[in-house]
């Protein structure tokens, strides 16, 4: 009696953890900070999850400071085969988004410039277009599309790890500023990461009903897009 009213308890305690840890999951795609700021150490040689901190006594205004998005170079996306940029601010550009939970970055399109289709496995993705229209959308679970043309002023939601896409349909370039609630959100780009990481080619022949030569022929044709 005593021993079952123990494994009871035991019982009773891994679902209330598991309840715990399941509620922490949905409310937050990186853990909460402990304390007011970490700047992250990009140089540290430990490794822990994220970056340790720069001693708070060494940490001046410019540390919260960040112009990444203008200052580091942003190619003319025309130059590039996609026609398109994109510039990261993540923990390891600004190292003050260390466990603050966000990062941001900004997509340079020229007019039929593209973003190939891609996931965040970590993070939940707002896109804000500062110029131009933006085609955009993301896909579910169940393959279901929600896409449309996003302009000027206008901001649209790509939920955690699903995959979305950007497609410049406009006449000019056009920019956005887009957020994503982790410092270091993940990024799979879905054309590369099947076509150019070396699968064996059946896989790929056999998933795409296609040929070991056709296989051969989009991976030839397929640009790995720069990633942060
Ligand atoms: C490949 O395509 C053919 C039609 O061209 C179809 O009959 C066949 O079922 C497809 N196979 C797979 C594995 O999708």
């Amino acid at each position: 009696m005593a021993l079952s009213l123990k494994y009871l308890c035991v019982l009773v305690l891994a679902v209330w953890l598991g309840l715990f840890l399941a509620l922490q999951e949905a409310q937050a795609a990186d853990p909460d900070p402990l304390q007011d700021f970490c700047v992250a150490d990009t140089a540290a040689s430990i490794t822990v999850n994220g970056y340790p901190c720069k001693p708070a006594e060494k940490l001046t205004t410019e540390d919260f400071f960040f112009d990444g998005l203008i200052k580091e170079k942003i190619v003319d996306p025309n130059l590039s085969p996609l026609k398109s940029t994109i510039t990261f601010g993540l923990a390891k550009h600004w190292p003050a988004l260390n466990t603050q939970g966000l990062s941001l970055v900004r997509l340079d399109l020229a007019p039929g410039g593209v973003v190939v289709p891609h996931t965040h496995a970590l993070a939940t993705e707002v896109i804000h277009v500062l110029e131009g229209e933006i085609y955009t959308g993301f896909i579910t679970n169940d393959n279901q599309l929600y896409a449309k043309t996003v302009r000027k002023g206008e901001s649209f939601i790509f939920p955690r790890a699903l995959q979305h896409f950007q497609l410049n349909v406009g006449k000019g370039h056009a920019v956005s500023v887009n957020f994503l609630n982790s410092q270091n959100p993940g990024i799979q780009f879905s054309t590369s990461s099947l076509f150019k990481s070396g699968i064996l080619p059946a896989v790929l022949a056999k998933s795409f009903n296609i040929s070991d030569q056709e296989v051969a022929d989009l991976s030839a044709k397929i640009t790995i897009p720069k990633g942060p």
